[in-house]
């Protein structure tokens, strides 16, 4: 016999985000009531943030505060108002280029803005925060796949420092206060509604510009990209799912990888784009940046046997459904 779901109220930060705003919408579409947080910053082009939100605010389920991470009071203040059956926090300061000029940011939304997320779960004692970690975390690892067990103390970026630093600060609660913490470490998502600042919507736009695309590592560079579908439905299958101590005495604390398992290199990747906008790009090969690596390949192996799922969308697949939504979305033919 089929047990009825009971709707769940579901904080989202980073709701106005490219992953938020995607997870949010699945939630509402099964019935979930959802309570979206960010602050809207002009990182990338809040109106991109407010177009997004547009769509949300459609669904009688879901309401937006405004509100910086960072802000010690309004988070208190929010966790004391608000009862949430679970956290999805994706709020942060994102991009590893940028943790290189803008310290501050990372320092403020990741670090402070993260410890603010667990204490208002642990005030109201939430039954399961999940949040975003990042394949950045595996720094420089030669060993490929990565795998969960692999030992990430190098990070190359204070974006990757503070993406770790998450998952020991979450064991920390787990372990202190007993409750289920879940991380999720993002490998290279894309799609539609995606990031302005990340190397597909650069290319895309680049292209249909007939600008030179920058190609850096000379193109030597691999990355395993993940289509949003499957980001949303790992993360729901997580939330439902709260983590429990892996073994006697451990914490009910759980970090998986989250990729497509597929590495592309990055020539293959700029053809697929190609590909689907009908058009060539102009290469510009450049040295290899500081802070990123060379390449990411995720084990979903553990995701796998704990959630029974793993993305798989084919590249070609997934990015002629992005350059889809950017022709419609920014009115180009
Ligand atoms: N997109 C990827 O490829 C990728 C890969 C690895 C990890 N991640 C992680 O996944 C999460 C979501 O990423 P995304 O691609 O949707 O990024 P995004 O920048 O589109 O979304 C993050 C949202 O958080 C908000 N935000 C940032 N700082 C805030 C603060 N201090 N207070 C309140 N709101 C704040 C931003 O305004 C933004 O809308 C992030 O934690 C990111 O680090 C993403």
């Amino acid at each position: 016999m089929k047990t009825e779901r009971k709707p769940q109220h579901v904080l989202v930060t980073g709701a106005a985000g490219f992953i938020g705003s995607h997870v949010a919408e699945r939630l509402l579409a099964r019935g979930d009531r959802v309570l979206g947080l960010d602050n809207l910053n002009d990182y990338y082009d809040p109106a991109l943030k407010q177009a997004r939100l547009r769509r949300l605010e459609g669904s009688p389920g879901f309401r937006f505060v405004r509100l910086d991470l960072a802000d010690r009071t309004g988070m208190a203040e929010l966790f004391a108002t608000e009862r949430f059956d679970g956290v999805i926090h994706l709020a942060a300061q994102a991009g590893v280029r940028y943790s290189i000029t803008h310290p501050n940011a990372y320092l403020d939304s990741n670090l402070t803005g993260f410890g603010h997320v667990l204490e208002g779960c642990r005030a109201q004692g939430v039954a399961h925060l999940v949040y975003a970690s990042s394949s950045s975390v595996y720094g420089g690892n030669t060993k490929m796949p990565f795998a969960e067990t692999d030992a990430v103390d190098h990070p190359v970026s204070l974006y990757a420092a503070t993406k770790k630093a998450n998952e020991l600060m979450a064991h920390t609660y787990s372990h202190l206060y007993g409750f289920p913490t879940t991380g999720l470490r993002f490998f290279t998502v894309y799609g539609p509604w995606g990031r302005p600042d990340m190397a597909y919507h650069l290319f895309t736009r680049a292209i249909l510009a007939g600008e030179p695309i920058s190609v850096f590592n000379h193109g030597d560079m691999r990355r395993d990209f993940t289509y949003i579908d499957d980001i949303t439905e790992g993360v729901l299958r997580v939330l439902d799912k709260p983590a429990t101590p892996e073994r006697m005495g451990a914490a009910p604390y759980r970090v998986f990888n989250i990729g497509n398992s597929e590495p592309v290199q990055l020539l293959d990747f700029i053809r697929c784009i190609e590909n689907a906008l009908g058009k060539a790009a102009v290469r510009q090969l450049l040295p290899m940046q500081p802070g990123d690596v060379p390449a990411t390949y995720a084990s979903t192996q553990a995701l796998r046997d704990w959630v029974g799922f793993a993305p798989s969308t084919p590249l070609a697949e997934g990015i002629g459904n992005f350059v889809r939504w950017y022709r419609a979305y920014y009115r180009c033919a």
